[in-house]
């Protein structure tokens, strides 16, 4: 990191710690006192602030409303038994944020904007950071266009915000999944690998016809075959094969996920072997079938590792090995927690003490 830069800070008058109930936060409702915003004009990014959290004035003519440049980034800070606070892999996040401005045509964003922003947010806000196992302050990045113009055209002008939430697991039970072989949630040559708001918006409505089913969570195929397994949209997508690590590889229409890329190191790490590259449906529901595959997880930053206990494909169901068996991936969530606590040494150097 840089300079320290010039952030000004207005405290709220009024905390709302003293109202919140720390034992109910379902994932993303809960605001924490203040949020980070910097804005971008004339080729820069300025007026860089801590601002208690809350609306802000802006034009209905904002192109981000009207042709989509927006992007986000999710990543989470935990609460050590010490009272430290630790922020996981930010770099990852801040990586991936600036990857997904190019490619939807806005400015990046320098990191010690992103970093500074994020610890002086944890700074001001430290007491929103829970400290109940399997909780964590989500730090929700985002940028969006603010030109108040209805030309199509990159915009001039960009907001980036932080958002901190304090939450628990995103999922609390054993996922219900459908392999999605109508809808498509990205292409080759469009923005899949990108976190911006579109790639959530257009899986609404196939997400809501297969909640109508009984799911949970879609599994999204490939758009050109529907044979190959993407990701979930919330999350990427793990199994274990004949004791193998399989997960679809990172490509133009898959998210390249953190959480994921953490996984793959510590299973490495734990001598279990990975195979990073195509994973047809077939062998999956094969798989189930004849019990090669005997663990299969959702694995994100909200989601964090979440057992898939049944896939739907084709209008029937079929049912995974009990979860409460699998060895793999409870193994790995437990080295991943225990890093993120501060409860084992972070040998790997993710953890940033802020
Ligand atoms: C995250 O895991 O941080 C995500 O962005 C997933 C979110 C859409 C719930």
């Amino acid at each position: 990191m840089n300079e320290t830069l010039d952030i000004t800070v207005t405290k709220t008058e009024q905390t709302r710690l003293t109202v919140t109930d720390f034992s109910q936060l379902p994932f993303g409702k809960v605001f924490s006192d203040h949020m980070f915003i910097a804005e971008y004009e004339n080729g820069e990014w300025t007026n860089l602030q801590v601002l208690p959290y809350g609306p802000i004035l802006m034009s209905p003519a904002i192109s981000a409303l009207h042709y989509g440049q927006a992007i986000f980034e999710g990543m989470k800070a935990y609460r050590f038994a010490d009272g430290k606070v630790s922020v996981f892999r930010p770099e990852k996040n801040f990586e991936r944020f600036n990857k997904s401005a190019t490619r939807m045509a806005m400015p990046s964003i320098p990191q010690d904007i992103f970093m500074q922003g994020i610890a002086a947010l944890i700074e001001i806000d430290n007491k929103w950071v829970p400290s109940q196992d399997g909780y964590s302050l989500y730090i929700r990045p985002v940028m969006f266009a603010t030109d108040p113009y209805l030309g199509v055209k990159a915009s001039d002008k960009y907001t980036f915000a932080l958002l901190t939430t304090p939450t628990g697991p995103y999922y609390s039970k054993a996922l219900k999944v459908k392999i999605e072989t109508e809808f498509t949630r990205a292409d080759e040559g469009g923005v899949g690998y990108a976190k911006t708001a579109g790639n959530y918006a257009r899986s609404l409505y196939p997400f809501a016809e297969a909640q109508k089913e009984g799911f949970d969570q879609l599994i999204w195929t490939d758009a050109v075959s529907h044979e190959y397994i993407e990701e979930a949209g919330t999350a990427n997508l793990i199994f274990v094969i004949d004791g193998k690590l399989v997960t679809p590889s990172v490509r133009s229409t898959v998210l390249d996920g953190v959480t994921r890329d953490t996984i793959i190191k510590l299973a490495k790490n734990a001598g279990i072997e990975v195979e990073e590259r195509r994973v047809s449906v077939k062998e999956v529901i094969e798989g189930i079938e004849n019990g090669r595959l005997t663990d299969a997880f959702a694995a994100g930053t909200a989601a964090t590792v979440t057992p898939i206990g049944e896939i739907g494909y084709e209008g029937k169901v079929y049912t995974l090995t009990d979860p409460s068996t699998r060895t793999i991936s409870a193994g790995i969530a437990k080295t991943l927690n225990d890093i993120r606590y501060g409860l084992i040494p972070d040998e790997f150097g993710w953890n940033w003490i802020v």
